[in-house]
């Protein structure tokens, strides 16, 4: 089985970047979590990063018959990318969202989240524990649909 962590704009900042919202871990610490977390489920992962929302959109292209599952945090495109949500759509790959921060409890602009109507699921505010959590229900997902029993 294998998962794509993509991460959009800003996420490449952590540990400098409001580190009273985000924590003080920066990104490298965040990729070496989420390469332990994959070794504890047996899943291979690729880690992507980008800036631009091209390339996020291409990214999510590109994993078409080439992964099983997308953890997404979106970033600041969460909040206003079509082009996103219309991308994860396009692919059908079981997709969850996450965020390090709890965007519910900060500005209203970021209580809304155009992406996540593309995924199977949403988690926020528990910093990089949220990869790991969404990395494991995707790895659950993908052996029951295995495993699934014939009806
Ligand atoms: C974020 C929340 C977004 O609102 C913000 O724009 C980010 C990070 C998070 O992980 O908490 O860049 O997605």
């Amino acid at each position: 089985m294998k998962l794509l962590i993509l991460n959009g704009p800003n996420i490449n900042m952590l540990g400098i970047r409001e580190s009273a919202v985000y924590g003080a871990e920066d990104y490298v610490a965040l990729c070496q979590f989420i390469k332990a977390t994959a070794l504890e489920l047996g899943v291979e992962t690729e880690i992507k990063q980008s800036n631009c929302e091209g390339e996020l959109v291409t990214f999510i292209q590109e994993a078409y018959g080439e992964v099983d599952g997308i953890v997404i945090n979106p970033a600041a495109y969460t909040h206003y990318s079509i082009a996103l949500l219309d991308a994860l759509k396009s692919v059908k790959i079981p997709a969850i969202e996450v965020h390090l921060s709890n965007i519910h409890a900060r500005e209203d602009f970021r209580h809304k989240s155009v992406t996540a109507a593309a995924c199977k699921g949403q988690i926020c505010g528990l910093g990089f524990d949220g990869y790991a959590l969404a990395m494991r229900a995707l790895v659950d997902m993908n052996r029951q649909l295995v495993f699934k029993p014939p009806q």
